[in-house]
């Protein structure tokens, strides 16, 4: 069944993502605040006063700023969108110049394999982000306990290099956890969302039956337009003044890179709501960019891609079993996506 879109002034099977029930990310949760000079001021839910960049060329300017802090917000009480604050030895709070070590130390594997536990291991790793990150820690700290060829045994090895002395295993641990993390529910999110938009509107879904080759296509859409959760990215704090569209900011200011509004900005993007197969890709900031830029989005890329052209080959008559405005989300702040996404198969399906 096609759906078509109908709007004033006619009908059209390009959708907007405000079309699709529950698609579109609502604003991250802020409050306005008056401000006369030109830039958008924000309160954070922590409480914080930030400015909101939202033009693409001012938060790629931001996420190119090397001294553009996330350590000096990643404190108690600090900065965020999030009620806690994270391990600081994560890489996406990392600043120079230990994260340009670590992020050295770890990204030869990314594009070739990772393994970071036996198989018969897997089934125990529990759901539990306190309990799962112990369980990193612990295989950090225990050289005899994992494959040889395997990703932590190359990083412990790694780690005896000179040139990569400041990576302790504090940092390995938070590192293989952030890669456990957006390896999961990242690329889980994203596949739910981008199977969601396609089935509700089934016309989307059409396209990629009849040419898979549009997959790609498909999955870098809707990644320009939806971010994991509601903000798309963490607040810096500015340790050296940093030159916006809007003017100067001074240092010790906190700014937020709103990517979702980067990546709907009429100026690079041509009707920016469309969700279009045929826009040139690789513009959008959703991966982030400069310094913290997603380690994992080749990684991603392929397992979406894959993912979904087998979905579109073997199901081609997929569809939702329920009316798309009747289906449930998860409604995080981290990640935004559909709870369950009841569908049928339909009769050309292969199971
Ligand atoms: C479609 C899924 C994904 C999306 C949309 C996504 C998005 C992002 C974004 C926006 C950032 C930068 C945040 C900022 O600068 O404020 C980031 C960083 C990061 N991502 Fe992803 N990610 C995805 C999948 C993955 C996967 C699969 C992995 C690992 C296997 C991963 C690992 C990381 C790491 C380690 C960082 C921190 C990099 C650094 O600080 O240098 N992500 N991701």
């Amino acid at each position: 069944m096609t759906q078509t879109i109908h709007r004033p002034g006619g009908t059209s099977t390009t959708p907007l993502v405000t079309d699709i029930p529950n698609l579109d990310t609502p604003p991250p949760y802020v409050r306005e605040l008056a401000s006369d000079d030109g830039h958008q001021r924000i309160e954070l839910p922590s409480g914080h006063s930030a400015i909101c960049l939202t033009s693409y060329e001012d938060v790629k300017t931001l996420m190119l700023d090397r001294t553009a802090s996330r350590t000096l917000c990643n404190v108690d009480g600090g900065p965020s969108f999030m009620p806690t604050n994270w391990a600081p030895e994560v890489l996406i709070n990392l600043d120079a110049p230990v994260h340009g070590v670590v992020r050295e130390f770890v990204s030869h594997e990314f594009g070739r394999r990772i393994q970071l536990a036996r198989r018969d291991e897997i089934p125990l790793i529990v759901d539990s982000w306190v309990e799962l990150y112990g369980w990193v820690q612990e295989l950090v700290a225990d050289d005899s306990e994992h494959d040889d060829t395997g990703l932590l045994a190359t990083y412990k090895r790694r780690a005896r290099q000179p040139e990569f002395a400041a990576v302790v295993d504090t940092l390995i641990s938070g590192t293989v956890m952030r890669i456990v993390l957006g390896g999961d529910n990242n690329v889980a999110t994203m596949l739910g969302k981008t199977l969601y938009a396609s089935l509700a509107h089934r016309d989307l879904y059409s396209q990629v039956v009849d040419d898979p080759s549009l997959v790609p296509d498909l999955v870098e859409e809707i990644m320009r337009l939806m971010p994991l959760g509601t903000p798309g990215s963490f607040p810096r704090e500015l340790t050296r003044p940093l030159n916006t569209t809007a003017g100067p900011l001074p240092v010790g200011e906190i700014v937020y890179p709103h990517i979702n509004a980067a990546n709907r900005d009429p100026a690079v993007f041509d009707a920016p709501l469309e969700i279009r197969l045929d826009r040139p890709r690789g513009r959008h900031l959703q991966y982030g960019y400069g310094m913290h830029r997603c380690m994992g989005s080749a990684l991603a890329q392929t397992e979406l891609i894959a993912i979904l052209t087998r979905v579109v080959t073997r199901y081609p008559d997929l569809a939702l079993r329920v009316d798309p405005s009747d289906v449930e989300w998860d409604l995080g702040t981290g990640l935004r996506r559909p709870a369950v996404l009841p569908v049928d198969l339909g009769v050309r399906g292969i199971v």
